[in-house]
């Protein structure tokens, strides 16, 4: 996928942006707040419909503006298709080459960036609501009876906890049923993909670090200590805690509960990594995804890095640079400088207060 043109008005601190990307690298460089992270919002936004900076949809307006506006040309296998995106008030409407989007996860399913930011690893690394959101993104993309999946659980979980609030017990039976019919199909989907990560994963740390240690994506769920999840085996476990789940009044067991977290040589990431060791673990997470949508969908995603290599020592920013260039992917990497390896590899571009200047 190629993000061949893009089109910013009112869009954060770009009043008017008009630009043209290299297919290969397109590295963006500017002092502190010239719109560097905007810029790379934006590429995000289009291809996720959502930011990674904020739920706040209004916020991506320019302050006063009543609306914002977003146009990309986008090629992928040789398709080239115009997106436009505009944002009135705290609502977005999202066309295809013209026409009203009806399906998100249509969209994403075919649009899909991966991104590397700051703000996205800090939400990541703090809260497991955001890495259970984080994999099922993924997930809708590489599997596609899940996003449906996903939508029925949730539908149901709705009306059970529904019932648990009102403190009732009857007809739980119903929900719970119906809850441990899906149940084994989520956590078998996140798990397949947990296990395609971690046949990347350790491999693309050595890598970028050139250490020897073993990094694994660990998961859980509530029902991993049974011999298998089937249906019966939940239904009876979720039966054991109806009086528990009614006297909290909300569900207290379920996929909506899952964690994940990562391990070095089986230590946990909270425990054992320091600030940089995280944020290469990430990066290492994000490139093995992105050998798997290649694998999957056969399609490069575009890759979004936001200031990438601050907090990466020389060597790790120099491995993980050959590792990007050996992938075929348009990629975009923001700085506040232009490292020297970089002066001729593809466009360079320097940001100022919202205009591209070079
Ligand atoms: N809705 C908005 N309207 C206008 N300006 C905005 C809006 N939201 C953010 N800004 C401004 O955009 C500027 C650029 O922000 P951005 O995060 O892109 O900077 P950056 O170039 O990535 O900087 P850094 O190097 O510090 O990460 C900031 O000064 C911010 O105040
Ligand atoms: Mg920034």
């Amino acid at each position: 996928m190629v993000i061949k043109t893009l089109s910013l008005i009112n869009y954060r601190n770009y009043k008017h942006l008009e630009a043209s990307f290299n297919s290969g690298l397109n590295f963006i460089y500017g002092k502190n707040g010239q719109g560097k992270t905007n810029l790379i919002e934006s590429l995000y936004f289009s291809s996720h419909l959502k930011s990674f900076r904020t739920p706040k949809i209004d916020q991506l307006k320019q302050f006063q503006s009543e609306s914002a506006n977003i146009r990309m040309q986008v090629e992928k296998q040789s398709v080239i298709n115009n997106i436009g995106i505009s944002i009135i008030q705290d609502r977005k409407k999202v066309s295809i080459n013209n026409k009203i989007l009806g399906f998100s996860s249509e969209f994403i399913r075919n649009f899909f960036s991966i991104l590397f930011a700051p703000d996205l690893l800090s939400s990541f690394k703090e809260y497991p609501i955001e890495r259970r959101t984080f994999f099922d993104r993924i997930l809708y993309v590489t599997d596609t009876a899940y996003f449906q999946l996903i939508k029925e659980y949730n539908r149901i979980r709705k009306q059970k906890a529904i019932l648990l609030k009102s403190q009732s017990m009857n007809e739980l039976d119903i929900w719970n049923r119906l809850l441990s019919d899906l149940i084994p199909k989520i956590i078998a989907s996140r798990k397949k993909l947990v296990d395609q990560i971690n046949n990347k994963l350790p491999l693309i740390y050595q890598e970028l670090t050139g250490r020897s240690e073993n990094l694994q994506l660990c998961y859980f769920n509530d029902f991993q200590d049974k011999i298998e999840p089937v249906p019966e085996i939940i239904f009876q476990f979720l039966s054991t805690k109806k009086e528990i789940e009614c006297a909290k009044g909300f569900l207290f067991y379920g996929p909506h509960k899952d964690n994940y977290w990562m391990t070095r040589d089986g230590i946990h990431d909270k425990i054992s990594f320091s600030q940089g060791e995280y944020r290469i673990s990430f990066l290492a997470l994000q490139l093995s995804i992105n050998q798997i949508i290649k694998q999957e969908l056969n399609f490069y995603p575009v890759l979004l890095l936001d200031d990438i290599f601050s907090e990466l020592d020389e060597s790790v920013c120099e491995k993980s640079i050959h590792h990007i260039f050996e992938n075929n992917n348009q990629v975009f990497i923001t700085s506040t400088s232009i490292p020297d390896q970089f002066i001729g590899l593809g466009n360079i571009y320097q940001i100022e207060s919202g205009k591209i200047i070079n």
